[in-house]
């Protein structure tokens, strides 16, 4: 008989201390949820109650997992990002709450009722099309990645949420395969690597070891899937369309310089929850 449900927990915690610092009873909690199955208000009602034998061994070795430094995220599999679960694997980068803030921006360019199309590069799980098309029901999506490991998750989470219909999934090195619709798209958007190659090592360990490498770094100072975005995005962009994308701290200046040497007008730099300058977002003049 294993041990009740609030002492496993409680010395889980304990022993996530060391790795997960303040976050360690949270992640205790979800790490012991996701290997019973228990909701949390079951949690709650029956703290007192010991889970079966074959949780309780499959929440020790999450734990175990967990002591090594590997994200709660990849261990249970999901991630919620814009209220929505979407499935994660070592391939795909696990959808941070930040960048929540490039998909406000996008729908305050998206209307709610109009059929409109949006190109997201770097697309990964999936995450921010998804949540897009989820809020825009007559948007049409397309979602390019250069990763066939991290294309597979996100048409997982397309079919999951019921959008596959809506999203097209595309093998591509930035713009290079995708198709554009007549007349251009309405948005184009990115979360791409922006961490400069030197600066990996200072990475936390979480990420470092278990995030993919792809998805992280882009060249000797960060910027160089920017440089390629915002030159490629005008000819593809419908005229009044918008160019939005998440920027890794420090670098919101740089990117907009780089808008603006591709034409863009209209440059707005967005802060996240924390007050960080998080999303540089552009228009495409109107031809006149
Ligand atoms: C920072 S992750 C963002 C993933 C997801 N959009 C999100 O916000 O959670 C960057 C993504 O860009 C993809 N990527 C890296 N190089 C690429 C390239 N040359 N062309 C297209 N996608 C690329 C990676 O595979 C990864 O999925």
């Amino acid at each position: 008989m294993s041990k009740p449900a609030f002492e496993l927990v409680r010395d889980a915690a304990a022993a996530l201390a060391g790795v997960a610092g303040d976050c360690a009873g949270i992640d205790a909690e979800r790490l012991f949820l996701a290997a019973t199955g228990w909701t949390k208000s079951r949690l709650v009602m029956d703290a007192r109650e010991a889970p079966d034998a074959a949780s309780a061994a499959r929440f020790e070795a999450f734990i175990a997992r967990r002591q090594t430094g590997e994200p709660v995220a990849y261990i249970v599999g999901t991630q919620e990002f814009w209220g929505l679960d979407f499935t994660v694997t070592p391939a795909t980068l696990i959808p941070r709450p930040d960048t929540e803030t490039l998909v406000e921006t996008a729908l305050a360019h998206l209307p709610p009722d109009a059929a409109r199309t949006v190109l997201d590069l770097g697309t990964g799980s999936g995450c921010i099309l998804l949540s897009l098309l989820h809020e825009r029901p007559r948007t049409l999506g397309t979602g390019a990645d250069i990763s066939d490991a991290a294309l597979a998750v996100a048409g997982h989470n397309a079919a999951h949420l019921r959008l596959a219909g809506r999203a097209t999934l595309v093998k591509s090195d930035w713009f290079a395969s995708v198709a554009v619709p007549e007349g251009g798209f309405d948005a184009i958007l990115s979360n791409p690597p922006y961490i400069g190659e030197a600066d990996v090592v200072g990475l936390m360990k979480d990420v470092r070891d278990f995030e993919p490498y792809t998805a992280l770094t882009s060249g000797p100072d960060g910027l160089a899937a920017y440089r390629i975005i915002a030159s490629g995005a005008p000819a593809r962009l419908a005229d009044d369309g918008l160019l939005a994308v998440e920027v890794g701290e420090g670098q919101a200046r740089d990117v907009a310089g780089l808008f603006a040497a591709a034409g863009l007008t209209d440059i707005r730099i967005r802060q996240d929850l924390a007050g960080i300058d998080r999303v540089v977002a552009a228009k495409k003049a109107r031809n006149r």
